[in-house]
Parts: structure tokens; sequence; C-alpha cells
């Protein structure tokens, strides 16, 4: 197998295992605390990848906040913020959404195949449209990103995106967040959708911490032989 980053996922959920309501509305289901060490978590890694849904849904800028961490990040030669992926089958992307809009750090668009063009029609001035094959796999697009440079990659949603990088084997560490309230709306995006997941009933994910962050718990699972403890 071809290498591939180090890859972390992060993903905060409702107790019944929903990552967001039911309407367009976005739900903030961390708290300051927790913000605070996702930012720690971003600072320490060379990209950040969520789907297009989450791009359009929620508009997010994919930045790292505290100053200190940026000015670390520059003293070592980074930009102040990851590169920022995400990827598409339909490249109905808005190039001014604020994945694109803000930072100065890389941002690239992996694309299928068949809309390749139609993504660098749109993007190409923002971003770097890839094209990642069709079908496109997160294996093949894992693989160029450490051909790219990236070493340690987060992925931070939503659904779709876990559950391929789930289900294909190809996350090192869970960083799963548990809000203290309920969803109750199965129209609602739970964590991950239907798959084979190498973590089953036979075969048990390894709980590496639980760690209470004011009125949430973290729990971090490790879930390849790659995991480290930091
Ligand atoms: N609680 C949290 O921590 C958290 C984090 C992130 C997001 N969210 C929530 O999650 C929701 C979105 O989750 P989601 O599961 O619906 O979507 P998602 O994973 O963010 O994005 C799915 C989209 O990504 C593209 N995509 C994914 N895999 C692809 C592949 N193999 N080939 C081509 N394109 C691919 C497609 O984009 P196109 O449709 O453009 O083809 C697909 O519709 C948002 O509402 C957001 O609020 C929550």
């Amino acid at each position: 197998m071809a290498d591939r980053p180090y890859t972390l996922l992060s993903c905060g959920m409702s107790i019944d295992g929903y990552l967001a309501g039911a309407t367009e509305k976005r739900l903030l289901l961390s708290n300051d605390a927790d913000l605070d060490r996702v930012d720690a978590v971003r600072a320490a890694c060379d990209a950040i990848l969520v789907g297009a849904s989450t791009v359009r849904n929620d508009n997010p800028r994919l930045l790292v906040r505290a100053q200190a961490r940026q000015d670390e990040r520059v003293a070592r030669g980074l930009r102040p913020s990851p590169m920022k992926v995400t990827v598409t089958g339909r490249a109905e992307l808005d190039p001014c959404a604020n994945f694109f809009a803000t930072g100065d750090s890389e941002k690239l668009v992996y694309c299928v195949s068949a809309r390749v063009a139609q993504a660098r029609d749109r993007l190409g001035k923002v971003a770097t449209v890839i094209d990642g094959g069709q079908p496109l796999h997160m294996q093949r697009m894992s693989e160029d990103l450490c051909a790219r440079g990236v070493q340690r990659l987060m992925v931070e949603g939503g659904g779709m995106v876990h559950t391929q990088f789930l289900t294909a084997g190809l996350a090192d560490e869970l960083h799963l967040v548990v809000a203290p309230f309920f969803i109750g709306d199965s129209r609602a995006r739970r964590f991950v959708s239907d798959g084979l997941f190498p973590w089953n009933p036979d075969r048990r994910a390894t709980l590496a911490e639980v760690r209470r962050i004011d009125d949430v718990v973290l729990l971090r699972y490790a879930l390849s032989a790659r995991f480290r403890m930091d």
C-alpha cells in the first residue's frame, strides 16, 4: 500500500448520535473549551478535510484561531493555518464560501473526473482542482495528499466523509465529542451511515482516552497500529 497521511477523524455528536439538527440551522455541539482543544489539534495538522455538504451547510473557515498557535506554525516555516481540502461529485461549490475566501493556506478540491472541467471553471481561481477519479476513493485521495506533503490529516466531517474513511480502514484515530443533549429527529445527519466497519462486536476498537471538557466528553479511539498518544 502506498503511503498515506496519519489520519485523525474529529467530530461532535448529540447523545443520540447526530452530527447536526434536521434543519439548515447550524447547531453548536461543542463548547468554548472544546473548540480551543480542536484549534490545537488543527494547528498540529498539515491539512483539514471536510465534505462538500459541510462547506455548503456550515460555511466553515477551517482556520487556526489562536494567534499564538498561528505564530508557532509560522516560526516552523508553515502557513498560519493548515491546507484545506474538500471533495465533491457535483462541483456545486460557491467560490465565495469561507472555505475558499478565508486564510492564505492552499485549498484543494478533489472532484470526480466527470465534473473536473466544471469545477475548474467555477473554482479554478480560488483552489487547485484535482481529478479524483471515477468513482473517487478516499484511499487514492489520501495517497495523493501524502504525495503533496501532507503527513498529518484531520478529517472534520461530515458523516459521508467519516463513513468512507472508517469503512476503508484509513483512520488512525477518532476524536468523538458527545454533547449533552438529544436531537431526536431521524431526518438529521448521523455520525456515520450504513457500512462495513473494521470495528464491530468481534473486533472492538481501543478506547485510548476519556476526557471531560466542561459539559461535553471527548472519547478518543485508537484505530490503527500507527496511533500515538500525545
Ligand atoms: N458535528 C460535527 O462535528 C460536524 C462536522 C462536520 C459536519 N457536520 C454536519 O454534517 C452535515 C454534512 O454531512 P454529510 O454527511 O451530509 O456530508 P459531508 O460528508 O460533509 O459531504 C458529503 C458530500 O461530499 C462529497 N463527497 C463525499 N464523498 C465523495 C466521493 N467519494 N466522491 C465524490 N464526492 C464525495 C459529495 O459532494 P457533492 O454533493 O458536492 O457531490 C457529498 O454530497 C452538515 O450539515 C454539517 O452540519 C457536523
